[in-house]
Formats: structure tokens, sequence, C-alpha cells
């Protein structure tokens, strides 16, 4: 089949009978592609994040086999080409540190490259913002293929969910309620088959988030990484992306601000990660959309969470994926007029409503009817006052509600080390009401914004059944994490921002429902503990030891815009510059 319907931008490349169509095409040759190949089909690039470090995509070789199959099916000729892969559990400081990283290596490949669309096969947390972020900077047809989530985890008879079972069993070690042996045989029971995490973690949240922006086909979100309709799926979407040529739907069509106000009700719905609040203000950003943390107050709160998923409530993707997925979860939003753009366009050229006003609901006990939520509002609390100025998130849906309110007296840890140095120390000077805060572990100060904002209580109160306690950080948390956690607070401490000047016995007052966190230490006395030791020293040592950390922390915003680098906000275009050889 030739395409006729539009120039191609692979034709800048491929479609002269002239010395640079000579050497364009003749290298090409060498992988065995007839010459017809390059006259006139649209040139499909699958964006592959497949690693054997990243174990959660190690199955995208098979799945880009299936996306291949659906491209040339419908005319185009497919091309698969890797991308930095950064898996979530093995990749040290965290895989945040190489998020831009990854997107700066996908926004070159998409450009430099002669490609006409692109498929993003994405699943591990940060692979689905990464390629995302890199995809819009260029706007060119882009549809998103995740790998899909893990079956559940089995432990001694009972389902278990990844991550999130790892939290609960180290704290029941720590409170003496099961024997180390225990834990670690829940870990072969873990991850059972191919996939990403089975918990509305943040892999799953950010397939939910790609899905309800449209980016991707219904679906692509909860179906089981091994179950043959995500194979389906990934052949469909082939079938998609070529139709997408012919039709312009460039991804600034569909990346509108109704598409992100839709994702931020949507992650409400579903319990969705802190996480989604960093990546969504990056993608934004790429995309030129105007997305700000006052979004996430005016749109998300008050719509309840109705899906009853691990992390802050039962089930996990599969029971979600059998009960309708997010397409059931869409419908009963839309259906009570709480889906704020239905007429928001998706990548199969139908607005999200067509998608779903007719998606079948089996099962009432995992995604909940509007009426009998798993909490009342789910929507992302966000918190400012003198000790987080530009900002600070938590999740309720995974809080304690006795606790969203709450005036503690402050037991500080200056960094992660002397946390984990000193946090069950039968000595250290601590209540149940204190609240725990955690410096130093925002982008600058940790490279990347590690997840250890939900610190794991001191092993003595753990033993007295105390289950919670308020904690304030600059840090993110896992997706799978769960507790009355203050993360992401702006600006960080290496930063300079006032959690820097936090000390033991301050008091401090949290109302997450009206968006408050206040330090009860008057602003004089703040600024000159500011003044006292330059907080910002210890990162600003470390940026001229050079490499990419350097370049990390010089041009890294914060998390209140969402951690990309200065210098990769916006939309630059696919257009190269002219040259010949
Ligand atoms: Fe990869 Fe959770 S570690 S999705």
């Amino acid at each position: 089949m030739t395409h006729k319907k539009r120039p191609l931008r692979s034709a800048e490349w491929f479609g002269n009978d002239d010395k640079n169509g000579f050497m364009y095409r003749s290298w090409m040759k060498n992988q065995g592609i007839p010459d017809h190949e390059f006259r006139g089909k649209p040139i499909i690039g699958i964006c592959n994040t497949f690693s054997e470090l990243t174990p959660c995509n190690a199955h995208f070789r098979k799945l880009a086999e299936h996306v291949k199959k659906g491209v040339l099916e419908a005319g185009g000729y497919p091309v698969e080409f890797p991308v930095f892969s950064n898996g979530e559990s093995n990749l040290r400081p965290t895989a945040m540190f190489t998020r831009n990283l990854a997107s700066m290596d996908v926004e070159e490949a998409i450009r430099g490259n002669p490609l006409d669309a692109v498929v993003l096969l994405v699943g591990c947390d940060k692979t689905t913002p990464a390629l995302l972020m890199g995809a819009a900077s260029c706007d060119i047809p882009t549809i998103v293929v995740t790998g899909g989530p893990m079956l559940n985890g089995k432990h001694k008879g009972r389902d278990i969910g990844s991550g999130t079972v790892v939290w609960q069993l180290s704290e029941e070690v720590k409170a003496g309620k099961i024997s180390l042996h225990d834990f670690m045989a829940a870990e072969a029971g873990m991850s059972r088959s191919a996939g990403t995490c089975n918990t509305m973690g943040t892999a799953s949240t950010m397939a939910c988030m790609a899905e309800s922006l449209g980016t991707s086909l219904p679906h692509n979100a909860a179906i089981p990484a091994v179950d043959s309709r995500r194979y389906v799926l990934a052949h469909l979407s082939g079938n998609r992306i070529v139709e997408m040529v012919d039709e312009d739907l460039t991804l600034s069509k569909v990346l509108t601000k109704s598409a992100f106000e839709n994702a931020i009700r949507t992650n409400a719905a579903i319990g969705g990660s802190t996480n989604a609040v960093i990546h969504l203000q990056a993608i934004a950003g790429r995309m030129g959309v105007d997305l700000t943390l006052d979004d996430w107050t005016r749109v998300g709160r008050g719509t309840p969470t109705i899906v009853d998923l691990q992390p802050s409530g039962r089930y996990l993707m599969e029971e979600f994926y059998y009960a309708g997925g997010l397409p059931a979860v869409l419908r009963r939003l839309g259906e009570a007029d709480r889906l704020p753009h239905k007429d928001a366009l998706t990548v199969n050229g139908k607005t999200l409503w067509e998608n779903v006003q007719d998606a079948p609901l089996y099962n009432d006990a995992v995604i909940l009817p509007l009426d009998a939520p798993l909490r009342e509002d789910g929507g992302m609390c966000v918190m400012r006052g003198n000790l987080a100025p530009n900002g600070a998130v938590l999740k309720p849906s995974a809080a304690t509600p006795a606790l969203m309110q709450h005036r503690g007296r402050a037991v500080v840890f200056e960094n992660f080390d002397d946390y984990k140095a000193r946090i069950n120390d039968p000595d250290l000077d601590v209540t149940a009401d204190d609240i725990l805060v955690m410096k130093n572990c925002g982008p600058r100060g940790y490279h990347g914004m590690a997840e250890v904002g939900n610190m794991g209580l001191p092993a003595k109160l753990l033993e007295q059944g105390v289950t919670d306690m308020v904690r304030i950080s600059d840090a993110r948390m896992s997706g799978t994490a769960y507790g009355t956690v203050v993360l992401h607070v702006a600006p960080e401490a290496a930063a300079g921002g006032p959690l820097a000047a936090v000390r033991n016995g301050d008091w401090i007052a949290l109302d997450a429902y009206s968006g408050k966190l206040h330090l009860e230490v008057d602003d004089a006395e703040i600024a000159s503990r500011l003044a006292e030791a330059d907080p910002t020293a210890e990162s600003t040592r470390i940026a001229s030891t050079g490499g990419y950390r350097q370049l990390y922390i010089e041009h890294v915003l914060q998390a209140d815009q969402g951690c990309d680098f200065d210098f990769l906000v916006g939309c630059r275009g696919a257009e190269v510059p002219r040259h010949s050889h």
C-alpha cells in the first residue's frame, strides 16, 4: 500500500532520487529492506524501553513484534529503536534521576530520525513520563502502549501487592509480629509474571494517566501483561498509528489543558500516586500547557476515590481489569457529570466520552459506586504556608483521616542517612503525636528526589501498635506506599527552602483539608537560621564534580514545576536543520 494523503516527514530522508536519498536508503537496505518500502509508506518508530535491567519492561520485544504486525497490516513500515530504560527497582540513586536524561534521548531520537509517527512502549514508573516528555517536545503523531501489570502476587494463600507488601511486612518484622524468615518467603511470590507493579503504584497510575489523557487506546492501562488481549491492543495500536499519520493527529491535539484536567480528576478517582503530580507537571510543561499545583486542587478536590486498589484499598490490577478497567471508572464519573471534558480528543480519533460511554462494569466491589466510595474526597491535597511557599502534596486516600489536621512537635532528620542512623534508636525522643521531618531529599538534595518520604516509623512506636504518623519532607514517595505523608515540599531544603530551618522541638501545624502547612517559628527567626548555615552548599559542591550529576543539579526545577530541566521545558517541534553530506 502506498501512502498518498499528505507529505511524509520521512520523505525528506527517503523520498529523493539524489545523492542524499541514495545514502539514507542504501545503509537501511543492509537490513534486507526492499526499495518499495521507502516509497511513500509512513515510517513508524517503535520507541522501546526494553531492558533486562528493567524487569517490568523485559517482555517488550514481544510487545514490539505485535505493534509491528499492526503497522505493517495498516500499510506503514515499522522501525524499532531502543532508548534509555530507567527501571525503578535497580537504578541508583533513583530512576527519577535519569527521567529527564531518558526524555532527552527520546526527543533527539525522534527528531533526528526519519519518523512520521511513534509508538511509545512504556511500563515501569519513569518510562511513561520520560517518553511522553520527549515526544511532547517533538509533537508528531504518538500513541502509548503500556506493558501491563503483573499478575497478582501470592503468599501463604493470599494475594500480595507489589511494593505495598514490602512496606507492610517489613513493619511487621520491626514490630515483632512476623519473623524475618516469613518476610523473606514473600519475595518469590510477589513478582510472578512479566509486567509492572500490580498495585495502583506509580506505573499503574501513569498508565491510567496516559489513558485518561487520551494518548492510548481504551483499556491500555489495566490489561495484565501476560493476557493475550495486551498483544491485541499492541497490534491495534500499530494499526491506529498509521491512520494517525494520515489524519495528522499530533500529540498537541490530544495533550490539551482539557486532557490534563481529565487526568487530574481520574487520578483522584483511582487513588493514584503522588508521583503523577510531578510527571503531569513536566509533560504539560513540554507541551506548553499551563498546568499548576492549583489546578490539582481546583479540579481534583471533591472527587471520590472509587477504585479499591492497594495501597489505598484492597484489590490489585488484575481485578481492576476484570471489573471493567479505566473505561468503567471514566463512565461512572461521566454519568455523574464528574468528567470535566467529555469532548477531549483521544488518539483513536474519538472523544474520551465516546470511548467510555458504553463501557461495561462487572464488579462494584472493585470499582465502587460514587455514593459509596473508598474516600469521599480523594483529590490530591496541595498545601502551602511558610514551610512550603511553593507547595507540598499529600495523598488523602493513603492517609489516616484523623491525622489530616494535626499539630505536632518536629523530630528532625537532616538527611536520609541521619534518618536511617537514628530512627530505631531506643533513646530517640519521639512520640506518636510528633511529626517526623526529613530534609535534603528533594531533587537537588538527593539527585532525583528519592522515594523515601514515607519514612518507616520508629521501631519502639511500632511495637506499641502505632500505625501512622505525620511525616514531612522534600522527598517523593513510592506509589505503592501509604501513610499521612506530606511530600514534595518546595522549595526543597537543598535549594534554601524553609524546610532547612526546622529544628527539633519546633511546632508544625498541618491542615491538609484547607491546604495549610505552617512552621510555628517567626519569619525573622527562619531567615536567621537559613543565613546561619547555607543549606545549598553541599549540593553546589557536588555539582562541581562534573558529569551528568552536574548538569542535573544545575538545571533541575523544583517539584511544583515537575522536576524537569529548565532548558527542556517547551515544545521544540520535529524540524531538523537542513544539511547535506
Ligand atoms: Fe517497575 Fe514498579 S518497579 S513498575
